[in-house]
């Protein structure tokens, strides 16, 4: 079978599509599945070039790609019939998910074996025009709900700031703070990106158009926002700190960020850490369902296409998702 490795780490270059890969058989408690998209994130090439927390101790040759959609092809010997039904992912069901963060394996192959706690049924009414959105929803989707729920806390009347409102996690922590009764949100971005967070319901303020500081104490007549969700960091997470409401918080999300700046002045901030678990997907398909997270996919690449995939990454404007294609 086909699938993606990298044998040391490095530039995009070091990823290598193999043609003639073994097929993985499933452990007691894991499903194979047949993988038909796999849905990119900045994780993935910075576990690439080592410079992730999670490169330390990887064992090399190793796999990419943490989340994908595919359809359910066998399991393991814990999972009978009666039991792979009741969990919802009978073989032949379409599901998605992602590697639970202590599972070290890629995705980007055609079979994978996965742990079935991991993965969630997509409903039947999904067109398959629509799976490529579906491979790219776990990883995105789970850190929303950890960054807006379990670490800012967001609630009725608070009023948000995100940056990177169109980025893959951006376009889903727009909704949620919504959803999470935020009076209202603020999201930066490139001027190219405004309509795009107002469709998401945020007021944009396009970054690279206007100083956007200015513009955030303008809008709040001075007094900042109560939460900052910063996706972004590098430029933004300092300046922020000058834009945070009395007793507010800032959630930062590039996980080895440096909090000490706020720290030392005596503001909250957090990073978020994501908590998997099959009703947190099971979130992320009824919101898909009901509208409330449209989620967007940018780009569908081949699987001969995961160099140019990682340089897109690095450069750190997605709009919405970017997809690898296993089947192409
Ligand atoms: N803690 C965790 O568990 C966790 C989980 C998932 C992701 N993450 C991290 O979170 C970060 C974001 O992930 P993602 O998947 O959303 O990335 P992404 O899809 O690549 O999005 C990056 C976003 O950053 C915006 N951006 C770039 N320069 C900016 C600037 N100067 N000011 C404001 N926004 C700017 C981009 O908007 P424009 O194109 O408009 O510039 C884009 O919306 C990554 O570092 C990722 O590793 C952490």
């Amino acid at each position: 079978m086909r699938e993606i490795r990298f044998d040391r780490f490095g530039g995009p270059e070091v990823l290598t599509l193999h043609h003639d890969a073994p097929r993985p058989e499933p452990g007691p408690e894991e499903v194979l599945v047949q993988v038909a998209y796999v849905g990119l994130n900045p994780l993935d090439f910075k576990i690439r070039e080592g410079s992730s927390a999670r490169a330390e101790g990887l064992d090399l040759p190793a796999g990419t790609g943490r989340e994908m959609m595919g359809v359910v092809i066998g399991a393991g010997s814990e999972l009978d019939e009666a039991e792979l039904s009741s969990r919802g992912v009978a073989p032949g069901t379409r599901v998605f998910g992602m590697r639970s963060p202590s599972d070290d394996r890629g995705v980007a192959a055609e079979v994978i074996a996965i742990d079935a706690e991991d993965l969630a049924p997509i409903p039947d009414e999904v067109s398959e025009q629509d799976l490529p959105r579906w491979a790219g929803l776990a990883l995105a989707g789970l850190t929303a709900i950890a960054t807006v729920q379990d670490t800012a806390q967001i609630r009725e009347g608070h009023t948000v700031l995100v940056h990177g409102g169109s980025g893959g996690v951006g376009q889903l922590l727009i909704p949620m703070a919504l959803e999470a009764g935020a009076a209202q949100v603020w999201a930066t971005g490139r001027e190219a990106n405004a309509e795009r967070i107002r469709d998401l319901g945020a007021t944009p303020i396009p970054y690279d158009a206007t100083d956007w500081t200015a513009e955030l104490q303008r809008a709040t007549g001075g007094r900042g926002v109560d939460v900052v969700l910063d996706t972004h960091y590098h430029s933004t997470f300092l300046p922020s700190l000058d834009q945070i409401a009395e007793d507010g918080l800032i959630v930062t999300l590039p996980t080895l960020a440096d909090l000490s700046p706020a720290t030392e002045r005596g503001l909250r901030a957090r990073i978020p850490r994501i908590l998997p678990g099959r009703d947190r997907l099971d979130r992320l398909v009824q919101g898909i369902r009901a509208g409330r997270y449209p989620l967007e996919v940018s780009q569908v690449l081949p699987m001969d296409r995961i160099d140019r995939a990682h340089e897109l990454l690095a450069d750190g404007h997605t709009r919405g998702k970017l997809v690898l294609d296993i089947t192409s």
